[in-house]
């Protein structure tokens, strides 16, 4: 039996949460236009919407917040930073940037001319559209194993030597911006890419003169699946993985919202000083200046703390077994998930789940939707909602329509897990009853966040 180890760490704050009625939750969907993005966080129960900026920070890291030095220039916050990104992922030159996004724009419009080519293990959402939003194309290089919920693989984010050669060969190196690897690759279902691979991507990028960029919004889990799969990498430890995953690329995007355990923050660092000097130059325009990038110094101190935390080996591996043990309470209720586990979230099968639904009624939303309305949890669709549309106007039609349980860091109990688990349990013996949706509203980017639904039938059942 799989016995989830005790958490590393003891609860001194809480913060009440409350489960609505059933009828209650229906009518706040609805008023949600049944999107979960569109909740409002009260009315929701156990919040598995994301793991992004929602973890609890430890007593070390509100202690940090005190000393914060609100400096416009030359922050001494700012150093602590960049001496933990020196000594952690080391990368000399850093670019703090208010999260995720704000560094995937400066890297963009920095290395991405008109019409450029970009190749990446699967998309991401924000990430593509940037580069779109730059002018480049988008090519998705990894493995075909990816695509599918029930292949059994260690390294289903792997990028595909065969598909990133072939590309090459096809468009000419000179065509190509950079190839960006996302380790893991959070719409794959959290899935790693191991060492080997992403030195083999190195060297093929290297032989042909092309960059190469780490997503690391989750660049420790990733590690520690290295570390706990990878043969070559038993008994390292997860901070050695880390490093060594980072001597490998030229540059790293990082929402820091995710590994380093703070509410919001994020990152652009390199070792190529002509790549710092232009996105430090952009970052004045759209961030603020170079040594704070939209965050304020009191969040660069936490995050210089949670960088260091983040690599500690016990709290990662607690994190990662408190994802396995729900992916498999959930399988143990027959619910379909995605294996094996990933590192954040477990990513429930919606094709498998509603096997009656086409793709057109929205299975992954609908789900979502359906889990909220039984359980009072809140989970985020990533089919084909998430995937949007192309310059023809048509929808993306990814393969995997997928639900994600997202775990925020020390947040949850156990007993919070089981919940979950036996209300999803309970709505897949129901699942016959459970109609799609359909769009009432869309906006024209990144629709996910903002999009309205109504039931596709008369019928509204869970
Ligand atoms: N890259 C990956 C792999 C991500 O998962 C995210 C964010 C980003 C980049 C962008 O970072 O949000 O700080 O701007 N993912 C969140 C999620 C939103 O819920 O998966 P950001």
């Amino acid at each position: 039996m799989f016995r989830l180890p005790p958490e590393p760490y003891r609860i001194k704050m809480i913060e009440p949460i409350h489960l609505l009625p059933e009828p209650e939750r229906r009518r706040r969907l609805a008023e949600a236009g049944y999107n979960t993005f569109l909740l409002r966080s009260v009315d929701v129960y156990i919040d598995l919407l994301t793991d992004s900026g929602t973890n609890a920070m430890s007593d070390a890291q509100w202690g940090a917040l005190m000393v914060g030095d609100e400096a416009y220039a030359g922050s001494r916050s700012f150093e602590r930073l960049q001496d933990s990104v020196r000594d952690i992922y080391g990368f000399p030159f850093l670019v703090p940037t208010h999260q995720g996004r704000g560094a995937e724009h400066l890297l963009s419009k920095a290395w991405i001319k008109p019409g450029q080519a970009v190749a990446g293990n699967m998309y991401f959402t924000t990430t593509r559209a940037h580069i779109e939003l730059a002018g480049g194309v988008f090519h998705d290089v990894i493995v075909d194993e990816a695509h599918d919920a029930r292949s059994a693989g260690s390294f289903k984010g792997n990028v595909d030597l065969a598909k990133l050669t072939a590309l090459i060969d096809r468009l000419g190196a000179k065509a190509m911006a950079y190839v960006a690897v996302g380790a893991p690759v959070n719409m794959a279902g959290g899935q790693p890419v191991s060492l080997a691979n992403l030195r083999a991507v190195s060297e093929l990028c290297r032989k042909h003169g092309i960059r190469l960029v780490l997503d690391g919004a989750r660049a420790v889990e990733n590690a520690h699946m290295i570390v706990t799969r990878e043969e070559a990498c038993k008994g390292w430890s997860v901070a050695r993985a880390l490093k060594e995953m980072c001597a490998l690329v030229d540059a790293i995007t990082v929402s820091a919202k995710k590994d380093a355990y703070v509410n919001i923050g994020g990152f652009l660092a390199t070792r190529d000083q002509a790549l710092y000097d232009e996105a430090a130059n952009l970052c004045v325009l759209f961030e603020g200046l170079h040594t704070y990038g939209g965050m304020a110094g009191r969040d660069l101190e936490a995050l210089a703390v949670g960088i260091r935390e983040m690599v500690q080996d016990e709290w990662i591996a607690h994190r990662v077994a408190q994802v396995e043990y729900l992916g498999r309470r959930l399988d143990d209720l027959g619910v379909p998930v995605v294996k094996p586990y990933g590192g954040h979230a477990v990513f429930v099968d919606a094709n498998a789940f509603l096997p009656h639904l086409s793709q057109d009624e929205l299975p992954s939303q609908s789900l979502a939707a359906w889990i909220y309305a039984a359980t009072g949890v809140r989970a985020m669709e990533r089919g084909i909602v998430s995937a949007g549309r192309g310059e023809d106007g048509e929808n993306h039609r990814p393969s995997l329509e997928l639900v994600r349980l997202t775990l925020p860091r020390r947040a949850y109990t156990q007993t919070h897990l089981d919940y979950v688990a036996e209300g999803i349990g309970a709505l897949h013996k129901k699942r016959a009853e459970l109609p799609g949706l359909r769009f009432t509203y869309e906006p024209s980017r990144l629709r996910f966040f903002q999009s309205r639904f109504a039931p596709s039938q008369a019928k509204v059942a869970a």
